[in-house]
């Protein structure tokens, strides 16, 4: 038996992996021990600080709820999210789609169904506006009957889930486009909010001096038969951290000024965003491009 050193122990944990019948597991285990292997030599790791990190992570697991995804949220504000995002979209994207952006931890599926024009505030109250325009195909063809699901902050920037019991759903609606693709909701302006900053994340955050907020933005997933799930979110422009969000989410194309009289506008008096969205064919070996999940899935899977 050859005596380990602080080399080859890499090797020897990778050798006992090589079993491992499901090649991408392996692939995936055996990078993840040399580069794990490879930063604690780096840093130099002691046992306190392993032992603190141990610690750290154990408070964020237990911080996980069907409704909070501590997890989730340490990526993100590692910007691991966004670049998982980032090489999806490098991937797979085709043409000119609209690009993505995080799905966050607030989405929630089965979000209720509204009609054209119609408001997602069902309780929340605030100064309204209205996001409008069209889903579009490669070649800028409507496509009719897409899902456009929605989610976003109320005008203090907080989602229904952070104000509300879990069981009533606010500020969130599917809609279906008609048959050019139109899609029209109102909505309030939403406000830019700070990260849940009462957990081990947020204590993260804080020790790194980072201020903990992200842009006032609206969540957009769009589906529709035959194409690529796009999941992605418009920012407001004029909000103070648009340069700065604490999880990487924002790109110029999604940056919109929300303006009253606009032309085409379902409603001119309102401050209004004509915004269409792209999607691409879907693929044959195409996956969810979904960098995270309904929280209350997460567990069960
Ligand atoms: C959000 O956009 O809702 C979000 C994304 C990442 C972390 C926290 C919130
Ligand atoms: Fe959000």
């Amino acid at each position: 038996m050859a005596d380990l050193d602080q080399n080859t122990v890499t090797e020897a944990v990778i050798a006992q992996m090589a079993d491992t019948p499901d090649p991408r597991l392996r692939e995936v285990m055996a990078s993840l021990v040399r580069h794990l292997h490879g930063f604690a030599r780096e840093v130099k790791l002691t046992p306190a600080e392993w032992l603190a990190a141990i610690g750290f992570l154990t408070r964020v697991g237990q911080t996980c709820t069907p409704i909070r995804q501590e997890f989730i949220l340490l990526s993100d504000t590692l910007g691991l999210s966004r670049l998982v995002n980032l090489m999806d979209d490098k991937a797979n994207r085709v043409g000119e789609a609209t690009e993505t952006s995080l799905l966050g931890p607030f989405y929630r599926e089965a979000a209720p169904q509204f009609g054209y024009g119609e408001s997602i505030a069902t309780r929340a109250k605030g100064p309204e506006m209205m996001l409008f325009g069209r889903v579009v195909n490669e070649a800028g063809e409507g496509v009719p009957h897409a899902t456009v699901e929605i989610w976003q902050t109320d005008a203090d920037g907080a989602y229904d889930l952070q104000v509300n019991n879990p069981e009533v759903m606010d500020m969130r609606g599917q809609f279906r486009t008609d048959a050019e693709g139109r899609y029209a909701i109102r909505t309030l302006i939403p406000l830019g909010y700070s990260i849940p900053m009462d957990g081990p994340v947020g204590a993260m955050v804080r020790a790194q001096n980072r201020h903990g907020f992200r842009p006032a933005h609206i969540h957009v997933l769009i589906g529709a038969e035959g194409y690529r799930e796009l999941v992605t979110a418009l920012y407001l422009g004029d909000d103070d951290h648009i340069d700065s969000d604490t999880v990487f989410g924002v790109s110029e194309s999604l940056v919109v000024h929300p303006r009253a009289g606009l032309e085409g506008a379902p409603d001119p008096a309102l401050p209004s965003v004509r915004y269409d969205f792209r999607i691409a064919r879907k693929a044959a070996h195409d996956t969810s491009g979904r960098v995270g999940a309904d929280p209350s899935k997460i567990a069960a899977e």
